[in-house]
């Protein structure tokens, strides 16, 4: 389950290549995507790799996680914005294909509702990427969030207001809800791939290895899912006992 690669660099380079060989074999495949500053280089391996080869993307579906809540898609750190300049506009995608939840939606209920609805008449996830808190968040579902959730409204811990307030020019401004897949729209994926780099995520792969299947660990969920891994560099891995680690 835990894969040790020698830098993000070497996750970044091996994901990118998964994921357009997963675009390849199934050119109508609908992907799950995350944000965060551990996609970065995952989403520019991938730039690079459509920008040589040229596949043709055009049946692709993209799902996003999640977004905060009262932020409009020009806001630079809301994740609709992120997308768009990391992955979106670099690959050419249209706006048809693109699925974010809605951040300034009116009727927030209706938004969940229907984004859930919008996977599964998609045909399912075939790949979801995440990330993870500190907190042990995927998505932005926080600690507790029941494993059969869908799609829903959040009210973000202090924890992860906190993490996510380096993005922001002060803590003030970070909002304090988001909107987000749920756990069960994610465990609903063919294949999950979730990415931890760096010092700062070593305690929370160790929480991750130790916790039984608990929703006080949201990401503990995955540990029953069929096809899931998780992608450490050395020093996200730093925590775990050596002889759980695949090193690839
Ligand atoms: C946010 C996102 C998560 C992401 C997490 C980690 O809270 N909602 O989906 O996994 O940040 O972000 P980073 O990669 O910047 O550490």
């Amino acid at each position: 389950m835990f894969y040790l690669f020698s830098s993000p660099e070497a996750i970044a380079n091996h994901l990118s290549q998964r994921l357009l060989q997963i675009m390849q074999e199934k050119p109508d495949a609908v992907l799950g995507l995350a944000t965060g500053s551990t996609m970065e280089p995952v989403y520019a391996h991938l730039v690079e790799l459509v920008r040589l080869q040229k596949p043709d993307l055009s049946g692709i579906t993209t799902f996003n996680l999640d977004e905060y809540i009262g932020l409009p898609p020009s806001h630079p750190q809301s994740y609709n914005y992120y997308m768009h300049q990391h992955l979106f506009n670099p690959l050419g995608l249209n706006e048809e294909q693109i699925n974010l939840p809605c951040g300034v939606c009116e009727n927030q209920e209706q938004e969940c509702q229907e984004y859930s609805e919008r996977i599964k008449a998609a045909g399912g996830l075939d790949f979801q990427l995440l990330g993870i808190g500190t907190n042990g968040h995927i998505g932005f579902n926080e600690p507790y969030t029941p494993f059969d959730s869908l799609t829903h409204v959040i009210e973000l811990s202090e924890n992860t207001r906190l993490d996510n307030g380096r993005f922001f020019d002060n803590q003030d401004e970070v909002p304090t809800h988001a909107i987000t897949m749920g756990i069960k729209d994610i465990m609903d994926a063919k294949e999950v791939v979730l990415v931890a780099t760096g010092e700062h995520k070593a305690q929370v792969m160790a929480d991750l290895f130790n916790s039984p299947v608990d929703e006080f660990m949201p990401a503990s969920a995955l540990k029953q899912h069929g096809n899931f891994c998780v992608y450490l560099d050395e020093a996200a891995a730093g925590l775990l006992p050596a002889n759980v680690l695949k090193r690839i």
